[in-house]
């Protein structure tokens, strides 16, 4: 199927069916899909973490609001995360990229601004992984969620995981055809695309 026939198919799943697995070796590419994900300047201010253990992944569904069901009725929830610490940040992911990348646009144009404005990008370059990890899951005939609604200071205590911080969460699996969410059943809804593309 091409590209604009999967971002049809694609929706945020609501409804997983209980009896497919993933195979390990489908898990296996996903982590390599996100290791790969494109970064602005090759930043990688991240960190993915992929829950399969039943006992973790039950205690953060219970840490979810309205995401507790799917996240227990799906094989892998994955974690993703932004550094915390900015100085470790630019001594282990920014001082390794070629000097032109570094006085040409990380130090007068992100630096610069602060160091909120610099948390702010960071976080921007994780979100642009969750773009192309649900676009990766449907291409792999996988349905997702992304997760905004969970308590992120629960997930940051439970997942312990030093120096980085949780921002938001998905949810890979195969959707029960009965999700009353499926696009067939729950159409698509978008502004017209005068809205939101201009053409000049
Ligand atoms: C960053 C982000 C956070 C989201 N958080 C949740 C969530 O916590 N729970 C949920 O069911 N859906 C969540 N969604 C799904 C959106 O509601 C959904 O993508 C949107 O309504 C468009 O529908 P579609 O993805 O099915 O086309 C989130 C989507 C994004 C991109």
């Amino acid at each position: 199927m091409n590209f604009l026939g999967l971002a049809k198919k694609r929706y945020a799943t609501k409804k997983y069916d209980t009896t497919k697995m993933l195979s390990p070796e489908v898990i296996a590419s996903m982590k390599e899909i996100l290791r790969l994900s494109p970064s602005s300047i090759n930043s990688q201010p991240w960190s993915f973490t992929f829950v399969t253990d039943r006992v973790l992944k039950k205690q953060l569904a219970a840490k979810s609001y309205a995401n507790e069901q799917s996240i227990n009725d799906v094989d892998l929830l994955v974690v993703f995360s932004v550094m915390d610490d900015v100085e470790h940040f630019e001594r282990r992911n920014i001082a390794v990229l070629p000097k032109d990348w570094v006085t040409g646009f990380y130090e007068p144009m992100i630096r610069a601004n602060g160091e909120a404005a610099v948390k702010s990008w960071m976080a921007h370059q994780v979100y642009l992984s969750l773009g192309y990890f649900l676009s990766a899951c449907i291409s792999m005939g996988l349905d997702a969620t992304p997760m905004e609604g969970i308590d992120l200071e629960a997930y940051r205590q439970l997942l312990a995981q030093d120096g980085y911080s949780p921002l938001f969460a998905v949810t890979v699996g195969f959707a029960d055809p009965g999700d009353p969410m499926h696009p067939a059943a729950f159409p698509k809804s978008r502004f017209e695309m005068d809205e939101v593309v201009r053409s000049i």
